[in-house]
């Protein structure tokens, strides 16, 4: 395992990400963390970037012995300032914030081969980095060497001479710094020694193993699957580990995609053999969305309604499963788990060091649940990242269209219909979506785009239509390419598959005149419009 310490900066679940591409399991701690406390003993050290400064007074610091530790220690960018703050060097502001990129020069520093170069091995005498600070360092601390620099930066990574610790002033972890990835590597695998064994293989036995362990031989497991990826990986998994004592749960809400409910089903029961009940709920959910345009008001209308539909259906199983008991039937046991498919970045959301943030969107989860019934909850992925939970898809032999589905908001097309939402609103956007991933699909396109759909504007456009005046809605669509979501750009399509698109949306979908593409990225917009 490889300890990454958490300063706030927006990279640091990718540092994580880039040491488990190495196969090597890293964990991310907020950097108050105190050394003489880990559940668990590190082979190496990362310090990460921050949005502070080192010498302003309460500016977040590392606890001191860590470098006491006697493990390796990597600090990129702030990870660096401290590091050389904590061992007596100096730290400025630059005189010019620098934001970009920057070409790495690599000073060798001893013959053969020494650990102290062993950061940049084999990788060249120049690399394009990325950089992204105002503060830097302006005098070395005693018995480290410089073993690169750039135009602007002469300290731009440094070495101690007898110690395992280095520091960089570039950002290894975006995708920006070309050989980035690489150095992440020379550091876990050759400089701590990391075995690379983290591998979904590996993973799958141990899981069902614990899964059994910790459920037991007796008793029920719950779980609110939606056609996603996390949820369908995650009642795979718990079929596997628990059989049909493991019962899914899908909750029609009326603003899924067209026919979800249906494909779901025959999926998770019939191929993939998970034991599920599908409710319709779309009225009750269709009702209380009357005339509601406000999209926070939309997502906490359907979180609530969700929580209020899924505890009936569990009460119902739970009757069920208390009757059987008193027929004395082979008994399965009580309903005692909550199955949730929360995923290692939201554990990362919830430790991570925090700095000032604003809450943009209420996303919503199934985490009320846990409120009203007495529940324990198990969490069979919460260590891993997307594409890991992708990769245990594929050996847990769910199709592969499912597992490179694009991610699905909970509140569903309610926050794709802008403006009231309707049944007519609803069955417009579907035949809407349908279209335009069809054709996405039939190009070629669909796993280069990280998320596309259709979205429903509240105007009306005029049109013509033979020789008639047409006065109807528009269609914008969106599709981008992101790493995390937090960052976005638009997806550039070749024009004649968005004009395919657009002559079918127009034609097939009565109620639709116009189809426009959405060139916004994030920032300074969000993915979906509401
Ligand atoms: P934004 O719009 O915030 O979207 O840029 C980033 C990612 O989050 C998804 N998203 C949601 N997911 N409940 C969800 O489960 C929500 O309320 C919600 N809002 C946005 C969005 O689809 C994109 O993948």
């Amino acid at each position: 395992t490889v300890l990454i310490l958490d300063f706030g900066s927006q990279y640091s679940h990718l540092i994580t990400r880039r040491c488990r591409e190495h196969n090597v399991y890293a964990e991310l701690l907020p950097c108050t963390a105190k050394i003489a406390d880990l559940h668990f003993k590190p082979k190496g050290i990362i310090l990460s970037g921050s949005p502070y400064s080192v010498y302003d007074s309460g500016s977040p610091h590392v606890d001191p012995a860590v470098f006491d530790f006697g493990v390796p220690i990597l600090g990129i960018c702030y990870g660096l300032q401290e590091m050389a703050w904590q061992l007596k060097g100096e730290v400025q502001k630059c005189d010019h914030r620098e934001y970009g990129f920057s070409q790495l020069q690599i000073n060798k520093i001893h013959e053969g081969d020494s650990p102290v170069d062993a950061l940049f091995r084999g990788l060249g005498e120049e690399m394009q980095v990325w950089m992204s600070h105002g503060d830097q360092l302006s005098a070395m601390p005693p018995n480290f060497h410089i073993i690169a620099h750039t135009n602007s930066a002469p300290y731009a990574a440094v070495a101690h001479d007898t110690k395992p610790f280095y520091g960089i002033q570039f950002h290894p972890e975006v995708t920006h710094s070309l050989r980035g990835k690489e150095v992440i590597g020379r550091f876990v695998l050759d400089i701590c020694g990391c075995k690379p064994t983290w591998t979904m293989g590996e993973f799958i036995g141990k899981e069902i193993a614990r899964i059994r362990e910790i459920c037991g031989p007796k008793g029920r497991v719950i779980g609110a699957v939606s056609g996603g990826v996390d949820s369908t990986v995650a009642a795979k998994l718990m079929h596997e580990a628990i059989g049909d004592r493991f019962q899914a749960i899908m909750v029609d809400n009326g603003v899924l995609r067209l026919n979800e409910a249906q494909q779901v089903n025959e999926m998770l029961n019939k191929n993939l053999g998970v034991n599920l009940t599908v409710v319709d709920a779309s009225d009750l959910f269709l009702s209380r969305l009357k005339d509601v345009e406000d999209p926070e008001q939309k997502r906490k209308i359907i979180g609530n309604t969700f929580i209020n539909v899924f505890e009936q259906e569990a009460a119902k199983i739970e009757a069920a499963a208390d009757e059987e008991e008193k027929q004395g039937a082979e008994a399965k046991g009580r309903v005692e788990w909550l199955l949730q498919g929360t995923l290692y970045p939201d554990v990362i959301e919830s430790i991570s060091f925090k700095g000032p943030s604003a809450t943009i969107k209420t996303h919503h989860n199934v985490g009320g649940l846990l409120k009203d019934m007495k529940l324990k909850l198990i969490e069979p992925l919460r260590e891993l990242f997307k594409d890991e939970v992708r990769a245990l898809g594929r050996l847990l032999s769910i199709p592969a269209p499912l597992v490179q589905r694009h991610p699905f908001p909970g509140p569903g097309l309610a926050i794709r219909i802008l403006g009231p939402v309707t049944r007519e609103q609803v069955r417009i956007l579907q035949l809407a979506d349908h279209i335009y991933i069809e054709e996405i699909r039939k190009a070629g396109l669909y796993d280069e785009i990280s998320q596309a759909f259709a979205v429903l504007l509240p105007v009306r456009a005029v049109g013509v239509m033979g020789d008639a005046r047409t006065y109807e809605q528009v269609i914008a669509l969106r599709a981008v390419q992101s790493e995390d979501f937090m960052t976005a750009d638009w997806y550039v399509f070749p024009a004649e598959v968005l004009r395919r698109i657009s002559s079918r949306i127009t034609n097939e979908v009565n109620g639709i005149n116009r189809v426009t593409y959405d060139i916004s990225s994030k920032p300074p917009a969000t993915v979906e419009w509401l």
